[in-house]
């Protein structure tokens, strides 16, 4: 049968298509004038994302021949990304998309150092004869001192920041203040609990800005800590200061100080003074009633348009997902004095993978004990996580317990547990760090 010659062409534009590569090059790392790697082979369709490092570089696209200076009818310029580490990489990213197989060429445009006469240089796709990489390297060495595009703006390709929402639980944006050029998208990444991010004015913190005309993400509620898995993204349109809340009215979280700026001033209106504004601020917050505003909320990168599927302001992205708790297993035999039961052996998974057992040994002295219930839940991002049922009612716990779970990230009640308390982590948890949030009863 005439099976290569049928399949040839349709298994080309296959391979084209598989072959699409995320690209990753760092500018600056480990304090060098360098780009890593210098140079690279792309096909249309590629990605490269560009990832900065101290000290102030930036990624703009020249011609071959006149290095140094801006491709004359528009290249791509990402605009500057000072940062202060060598080793870790700045939050604001720059990505391209490449269109073609011709050679892109690439410099930092930063003069004090002249980092592109310096050999701060990078290039994608360029030819092994003729116009080379170190040819391109010999005539920046000579070239005048570098320029950028007058406005400063990123173009051409997509300058992002991120910012997490209440990570590791706090009531706290990080970072809480940060100062981008327009055109950059800023990505808000929520963590556990129920947050907003929403925008107000200086004078009124914890109160949107009138007649929705500023952003607000809606109430985002999750119980998974994944970067990237909830966000909402806006695009900063210009260079005034930019002030937003988190408009959660259990726990007043912006009176709890859970507010944050894009590009306050260094003096006046600062975020400090903004701060100071909404611990007075009177509550309850406020926010829209309809969401997104201003912005878009992606769900594991799918877009959420609709809140609640009628509108309205708040999500639960565990039921976006599919995230149940599915029905475990727990039974328990007690001995001792125990005036309830609670001895014996829970039977459930652990963190997804593992089957568990408990055996409690010693004393108990309570009335009631409901068996613990490991719940343990799969995202479709295939992250696991356990939590207690703290529906049930909760009274003291004296017992010894030795478990024997196959997973990690797991909790459990402490030697004497009260109401209210958190439990203990095991000794395996999650390398992500879970928090215990669960009772014992
Ligand atoms: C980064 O470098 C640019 C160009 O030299 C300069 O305009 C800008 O002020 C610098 N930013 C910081 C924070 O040093
Ligand atoms: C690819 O095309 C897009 C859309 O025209 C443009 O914004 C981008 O800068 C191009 N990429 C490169 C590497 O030139
Ligand atoms: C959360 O708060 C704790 C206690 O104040 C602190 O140690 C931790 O660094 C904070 N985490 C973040 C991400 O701010
Ligand atoms: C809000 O909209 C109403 C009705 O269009 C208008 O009368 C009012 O002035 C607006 N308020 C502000 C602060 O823009
Ligand atoms: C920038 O403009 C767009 C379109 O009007 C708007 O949706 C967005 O909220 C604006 N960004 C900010 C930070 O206000
Ligand atoms: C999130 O908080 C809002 C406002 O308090 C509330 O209406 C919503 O039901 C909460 N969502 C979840 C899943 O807790
Ligand atoms: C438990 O979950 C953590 C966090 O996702 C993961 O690192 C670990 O490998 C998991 N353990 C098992 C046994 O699946």
């Amino acid at each position: 049968m005439g099976f290569l010659s049928s399949t040839v062409a349709p298994l080309f534009l296959l391979v084209s298509l598989a072959s699409a590569t995320h690209h990753v090059v760092t500018v600056g790392k480990g304090g060098q004038l360098k780009f890593d790697p210098e140079t690279l082979v792309a096909v249309p369709g590629d990605t490269i994302t560009y990832n900065y490092f101290a000290r102030n570089h930036s990624v703009t696209q020249s011609s071959f021949d006149k290095p140094c200076q801006p491709l004359v009818g528009g290249g791509f310029f990402s605009g500057f990304v000072p940062t202060e580490s060598p080793d870790i990489a700045s939050r604001t990213t720059f990505t391209i998309t490449v269109n073609d197989t011709r050679p892109i060429w690439v410099y930092c445009s930063q003069t004090n150092g002249n980092h592109c006469q310096s050999g701060m240089l990078h290039a994608v796709n360029a030819p092994t004869q003729g116009n080379t990489f170190s040819a391109f390297k010999d005539l920046a060495a000579k070239a005048p001192t570098s320029t950028s595009p007058p406005d400063g703006l990123p173009v051409g390709g997509l300058r992002k920041t991120t910012v997490d929402v209440g990570l590791d639980g706090n009531l706290t944006y990080s970072p809480n203040s940060i100062n981008e050029p327009p055109r950059t998208v800023v990505e808000f990444s929520y963590n556990p609990r129920n947050h907003t991010v929403t925008q107000s004015s200086f004078d009124k913190p914890c109160f949107p800005l009138p007649n929705n005309s500023g952003f607000s993400s809606g109430f985002i509620a999750t119980t998974q800590s994944v970067p990237g898995l909830a966000t909402f993204e806006l695009v900063i349109n210009d260079t005034k200061p930019i002030w937003f809340y988190c408009g959660q009215v259990n726990g007043n979280h912006c009176q709890a100080g859970m507010v944050g700026a894009i590009n306050a001033p260094a003096a006046g209106n600062t975020l400090d003074a903004f701060i100071a504004k909404a611990k007075v601020a009177p509550p309850p917050s406020v926010i829209p009633p309809v969401a997104p505003l201003g912005g878009r909320v992606f769900v594991e990168g799918v877009e959420i348009v609709k809140f609640n599927l009628n509108g309205g302001n708040a999500i639960d992205v565990d039921k976006i997902l599919g995230v149940v708790p599915p029905t475990a297993t727990a039974t328990r035999t007690a001995t001792g004095t125990a005036t309830g039961t609670v001895i014996g052996t829970a039977t459930g998974t652990a963190n997804g993978t593992g089957t568990g057992t408990s055996t409690d040994t010693g004393t108990a002295t309570l009335t009631t004990v409901v068996p613990p219930v490991y719940y343990t839940t799969k995202a479709a991002s295939s992250v696991y996580y356990n939590t207690w049922d703290t529906s049930k009612p909760v009274t003291t716990v004296t017992v010894t317990r030795s478990y024997g779970y196959g997973g990690k990230g797991q909790w459990k009640p402490k030697a004497t547990q009260s109401v209210g308390e958190d439990c203990e982590e095991e000794s395996e948890k999650g390398s992500w760090g879970y928090k215990g949030y669960g009772t014992a009863y």
